[in-house]
């Protein structure tokens, strides 16, 4: 729900539940948690439905990874999607960030953002424990790791992760540590152009556009069982064990996400879908692009 006017994600969650979606993914960085938590709070009050009926995800920004920063970003965390607790805290990226301004999620100190070269994941990974101890959270996990930083917190946590959300998709079917339940952050891949995406463009350098909604072998699978190219895709990640997140702020791309329940590919299909993985190549976060991500120790990939 990046750059996505506040309006528009509080709409966007209500006719999610109302579709049937009971995973809502969020961030302390996509500054919309308030509209998130409108959106859930009237969707609770309308249906009378209990609170425990939905997942909530959201993750600690950068500027947030210092002794007594995960507590604190937490919990203003959970003023604003107006709960007492989320059901998953994740580590948003490995890499912290030096900021005074709680809202300047990406500091920029002359010219450069200000990056904690300092960053002690361990310790970091410590304090996301505390937070499942306190009852603030029900599970903590990562975002954006390595597999050796998910082997660095898994050979001293108390808590392991448990679960690990990643870029996948048919373009790029990275490696991951199977430890964890895997949850894919851009399962159709981006159609929105980047300008739209201003609180991401740091971030998300290469833009791959509709390519894999338009790539010939997922229309073909796609006219075979009468569906769309995402919900191929969709099934694809599902049939894999992968826990897919779409976003999408359409009220009927919001429906038809939803419905890949009803149809299943055949191996073949699946070994053709598999076939279009481009390794490196087809990841459009290119981490390593950016020399103040490249040149930190912590940097994922
Ligand atoms: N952990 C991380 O670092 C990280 C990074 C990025 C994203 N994420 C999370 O991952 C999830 C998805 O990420 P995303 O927004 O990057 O990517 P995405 O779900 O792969 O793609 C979203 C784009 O696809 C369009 N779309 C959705 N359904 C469609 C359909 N049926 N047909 C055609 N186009 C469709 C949407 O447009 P409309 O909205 O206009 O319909 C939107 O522009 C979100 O929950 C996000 O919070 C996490």
């Amino acid at each position: 729900m990046l750059g996505v006017p506040l309006e528009q994600v509080t709409q966007a969650v209500e006719a999610a539940l109302d579709a049937g979606y009971r995973h809502i993914d969020t961030a302390y960085n996509y500054l919309n948690e308030e509209a998130v938590g409108a959106g859930l709070r009237n969707w609770l009050e309308e249906t009378g439905k209990s609170r425990s009926e939905v997942f909530v995800v959201t993750k600690l920004p950068m500027i947030g990874m210092y002794e007594g920063g995960v507590e604190k970003f937490l919990k203003k965390s959970l003023e604003k999607l107006q709960l007492g607790y989320v059901d998953l805290y994740l580590i948003h990226l490995p890499v912290g960030m030096k900021s005074n301004d709680d809202n300047d999620i990406f500091p920029v100190v002359n010219g450069q953002i200000n990056v904690d070269f300092a960053t002690d994941l361990i310790a970091v990974w410590r304090e996301m424990e505390k937070m499942k101890t306190l009852g603030l959270t029900r599970s903590i996990g990562v975002s954006n790791f390595s597999i050796p930083q998910m082997r660095k917190i898994c050979a001293v946590a108390k808590v392991k992760p448990s679960v690990h959300q990643v870029e996948l998709h048919a373009h790029l079917r990275s490696k991951t540590c199977k430890s964890s339940a895997r949850v894919t952050t851009s399962p159709l891949l981006p159609t929105l152009p980047v300008p739209r995406r201003k609180q991401m463009t740091r971030l998300r350098f290469k833009h791959e556009v509709p390519e894999l909604l338009e790539d010939p072998v997922v229309r073909l699978v796609a006219e075979r069982h009468s569906v769309s190219s995402a919900q191929v895709l969709l099934r694809f990640l599902v049939q894999q064990g992968i826990i897919a997140i779409p976003k999408s702020v359409t009220p009927s791309r919001i429906v038809a996400n939803n419905d890949v329940w009803k149809f299943a590919l055949s191996d073949t299909e699946m070994a053709a879908l598999k076939s279009l993985d481009k390794g490196p190549q087809g990841r459009s976060f290119l981490f390593a692009d950016r020399p103040w991500l490249r040149e930190h120790p912590e940097c994922p990939a």
